[in-house]
C-alpha cells in the first residue's frame, strides 16, 4: 500500500510547506499567555486610550514572532483602528527603510516617492495616521539587529518622537530580542529612556515534552504516517533540545525526509538523521552569514583566513591584513563589535593597560564558515 503511494506521486510529504520556516502553523500551542498578554497591552488603545508598549524576548524559536503574526491577524479581524505593521529588522535595519515600510504598509501604496527626504518621510506617515485616525501598531522583529548596527536608539525615537510633535498622534511598540545578553537599560540612551514606556513578556524555553508535542503535530500534518518512528522523533527532540530551537528540529525533519526520498526509502533512517543534522546545525550560521552587508563580509573572509589553531590572532592583525580602500578604522571597530555580539567571534583582552591588544577567535569551525562563504559567493 504504502510502496504504492511512493510510487503514485514520488513523495513521503504531505505538505513540505509546514516544513517551512516562514510557515504559520493551524495550531499553535504554550504561548497562551504571551498573546494574551500583547492583547492586554493593546485592549487601551479600543477604548480610547493608548497602546502599551511591549518587548518580547526569547531566545530564537521560542515563538515571538509566531505569536506576533498569529495576534496580528486577531486585531486584524478585530478592529480597523489598530494597523499591525511587522518589520523584520534583520532586512530593514535603517531609518529609513523602516519608515519606508511603515508608510507603504499605511498608505497601501508601494513606497515613497523617490528622493524623499527622511523628514519628509515621517511627516507623510504622521499625518497620514493623523488624518485617517488609525493606531499604528509596529513589530520590531529582530530588534537585536538594530542595536549590533547602532540604529536602535535612533530609530525608537523617531518612533516615539512623531506622537509627542503631531498632535492626536498615538502608535505602539512590540519589540522582539532574542538575544538573552542585551540588558535593556544599556541599550537604551536617555532620550529613549526617558519616554519609552514598556512591559516585558517572556518567552521561555519549550520543555523537552513540548518541542515533541510541536514537532509530532507537524508531522503528522505535513508527511504520511510511518514515515519518521516514534525512536527517531525522540532523537530529533534530543538534538533540538541541545540548541532550544525549534527551527532546527523542523528543519532536521524535512531534511532527513527528503534524504529518505531521494534514496526512494518509504521510511527514515538513522543515517537520513545524522546525515541532516549535519546541514541542519549550519542553519544559524548561514541564515546569519546571509545577512551580512559587503563591508563585514570582507572582514569575516579575512578572519576566516587568518585563522590558525596555532596562533593568536589581534584585531590589529586583521585590519593590517585589509586591503587599503577596506574599512575605516571606526567601521572596522564597529564591525569587529557585531560579530563579537552576534556570536561569530570572541574577543578578549590581551594583556592590561594601555593599547590592549584584543584577540580575535573565530567562534565556529573555520572550514564550515569557508563552505558557506563560498555557497555565498556562488
Ligand atoms: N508553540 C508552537 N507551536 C507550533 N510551532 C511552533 C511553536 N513555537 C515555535 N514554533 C515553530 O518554530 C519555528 C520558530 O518559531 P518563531 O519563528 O516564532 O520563533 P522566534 O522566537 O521568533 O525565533 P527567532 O528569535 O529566531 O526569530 C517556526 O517555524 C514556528 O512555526
Ligand atoms: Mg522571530
Amino acid at each position: 500500500m504504502k510502496k504504492n503511494l511512493l510510487m503514485w506521486d514520488q513523495t513521503l510529504f504531505k505538505d513540505i510547506e509546514v516544513f517551512d520556516i516562514d510557515f504559520i502553523p493551524g495550531q499553535f500551542d504554550y504561548r497562551d499567555t504571551q498573546i494574551e498578554r500583547l492583547a492586554f497591552a493593546v485592549k487601551p488603545a479600543l477604548m480610547g486610550g493608548k497602546v502599551l508598549n511591549t518587548i518580547c524576548r526569547g531566545i530564537p524559536g521560542t515563538g515571538k514572532t509566531t505569536s506576533v503574526r498569529k495576534f496580528f491577524e486577531e486585531v486584524e479581524e478585530t478592529t480597523k483602528k489598530i494597523i499591525p505593521i511587522h518589520i523584520n529588522c534583520q532586512i530593514d535595519s535603517s531609518e529609513y527603510a523602516i519608515f519606508s515600510r511603515i508608510y507603504t504598509r499605511l498608505t497601501k501604496n508601494s513606497a515613497p516617492p523617490g528622493g524623499t527626504a527622511f523628514k519628509a518621510l515621517i511627516d507623510m506617515v504622521a499625518k497620514y495616521i493623523a488624518k485617517e485616525e488609525i493606531i499604528p501598531l509596529i513589530c520590531l522583529d529582530d530588534a537585536n539587529y538594530l542595536i549590533y548596527n547602532k540604529e536602535f536608539n535612533n530609530i525608537l525615537y523617531a518612533i516615539l518622537r512623531i506622537h509627542e510633535v503631531y498632535e492626536n498622534v498615538s502608535l505602539g511598540v512590540i519589540l522582539v530580542i532574542s538575544d538573552p545578553d542585551i540588558l535593556m537599560e544599556e541599550v537604551m540612551d536617555a532620550r529613549v529612556a526617558s519616554v519609552f514606556r514598556y512591559e516585558t513578556i517572556n518567552f521561555e524555553p519549550y520543555s523537552a515534552a513540548e518541542v515533541a508535542d510541536i514537532l509530532t503535530q507537524r508531522t503528522i500534518q505535513g508527511l504520511y504516517p510511518n514515515v519518521i518512528s516514534s525512536e527517531q522523533m525522540d532523537q530529533i527532540v534530543d538534538r533540538t533540545m541541545r540548541c532550544g530551537d525549534v527551527r532546527i528540529g523542523l528543519d532536521l525533519i524535512k531534511r532527513s525526509v527528503m534524504e529518505a526520498e531521494i534514496n526512494a526509502r518509504l521510511g527514515v533512517t538513522d543515517e537520513d538523521i545524522q546525515k541532516a543534522f549535519s546541514a541542519s546545525r549550519d542553519m544559524h550560521l548561514s541564515g546569519t552569514i546571509n545577512t551580512l552587508a559587503a563591508d563585514e563580509m570582507l572582514i569575516l573572509r579575512q578572519i576566516v583566513k587568518m585563522t590558525d589553531p596555532d596562533k593568536f590572532i589581534t584585531t590589529g592583525d586583521v585590519r593590517r591584513a585589509l586591503p587599503e580602500d577596506g574599512p575605516k578604522l571606526t567601521r572596522f571597530n564597529e564591525i569587529m563589535e557585531k560579530f563579537d555580539n552576534i556570536h561569530l567571534i570572541s574577543m578578549g583582552y590581551a594583556n592590561k593597560g594601555e593599547g590592549r591588544k584584543r584577540y580575535v577567535n573565530l567562534r565556529y569551525d573555520k572550514d564550515r564558515v569557508e563552505k558557506l562563504l563560498r555557497k555565498k559567493q556562488e
